[in-house]
């Protein structure tokens, strides 16, 4: 791969979407074994968030650290970005910190292509508000493809808050790439104006979007980021939109459970579906240090 950045899936070619799995695949294995890298020795990463997260800091800090570079963490919270810093500022700082790696989270789409433009170091998108959150895809394309052969073909159903994930966005553009057959499942309210043309099959009826599919993945709904009710109560979610376990008898024998977490219990899924046998969310989670050791091999070790 030779890009500096990663920014989102829809501008990876499916090549660089399978160079990136066939390394992760490799890297999954040297977590299996206990096997440690240094192919990142004398590089440092550092993590700049303006929302929480529990999964992808800690994931990306230990995918750095499991290749040898030095991590590092700015909190918002106690930065100088309380002082005012923009973020270009708070990146070419990190840049003359000589940082090679700066993995943004922030709340407005597009911010990580901005800082991108005005730093040399690599730039990875952990996630900009509803636009993308491209390694959150390769994870799950991955966990996927542990569980089936090929996703040509494979009925791969969204479900939830899809207006407001940018993990649904990520997620339509890497599994249609590779071949499956997405559709996206929620109450009119919660279905992003543009749908159509995200490259997924809209289905506002859960049954019936359920109905032989191989992959279900529910979404969390995002209060925080709503600013009005979609909907008139969780209750009333659950019944129209949770997935429980009496649900999925209509889907594929061999159908998985994915959530790109955190969870919640008894809204968008319920507990005995999340920890049950088909469920792969903590297999997920694994993953997710795999994919992002595979990336941030790739772009710091570009041509060689
Ligand atoms: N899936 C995900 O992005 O989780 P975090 O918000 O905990 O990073």
């Amino acid at each position: 791969m030779k890009r500096k950045d990663l920014l989102g899936i829809k501008e990876l070619s499916k090549s660089e979407l399978n160079e990136i799995l066939t390394v992760a695949r490799d890297m999954r294995d040297a977590i299996d074994s206990g096997e440690k890298l240094t192919t990142m020795r004398g590089k440092s990463v550092m993590t700049l968030f303006y929302e929480n997260s529990t999964r992808t800091r800690n994931s990306f800090d230990a995918a750095a650290k499991n290749l040898g570079a030095s991590t590092g963490s700015i909190s918002v919270a106690t930065s100088s970005v309380q002082k005012g810093e923009s973020l270009i500022d708070t990146g070419k700082t990190l840049n003359a910190l000589k940082t090679d790696v700066i993995i943004l989270r922030h709340p407005v789409g597009g911010a990580p292509r901005l800082l991108a433009e005005n730093v040399s170091a690599s730039v990875i998108n952990a996630g900009d508000g509803f636009n993308e959150h491209p390694t959150q895809a390769l994870l799950d394309v991955m966990t996927a493809l542990r569980h089936f052969p090929s996703l040509a073909g494979v009925k791969t159903v969204i479900v939830g808050d899809i207006k407001h994930s940018r993990v649904a966005r990520s997620d339509i553009a890497a599994f249609t790439k590779l071949g499956a057959e997405v559709t996206v499942c929620a109450p009119y309210t919660l279905l992003p104006s543009g749908v159509d043309g995200l490259g997924a099959s809209v289905e506002t009826d859960l049954d019936r979007a359920l109905d032989g599919a191989n992959i279900i993945m529910p979404l969390r709904i995002q209060f925080e980021r709503m600013d009005q009710a979609y909907f008139s109560s969780r209750e009333e979610y659950r019944e129209y939109y949770g997935i429980t376990q009496k649900r999925l008898s209509s889907c594929a024998s061999d159908y998985i459970v994915m959530h790109p977490a955190p969870i919640n219990r008894e809204a968008e899924i319920d507990g005995d579906v999340a920890d049950g046998r088909r469920s792969v969310i903590e297999e997920q989670v694994t993953n997710g240090v795999a994919v992002r050791m595979a990336v941030l091999q790739l772009l710091t070790n570009r041509g060689e």
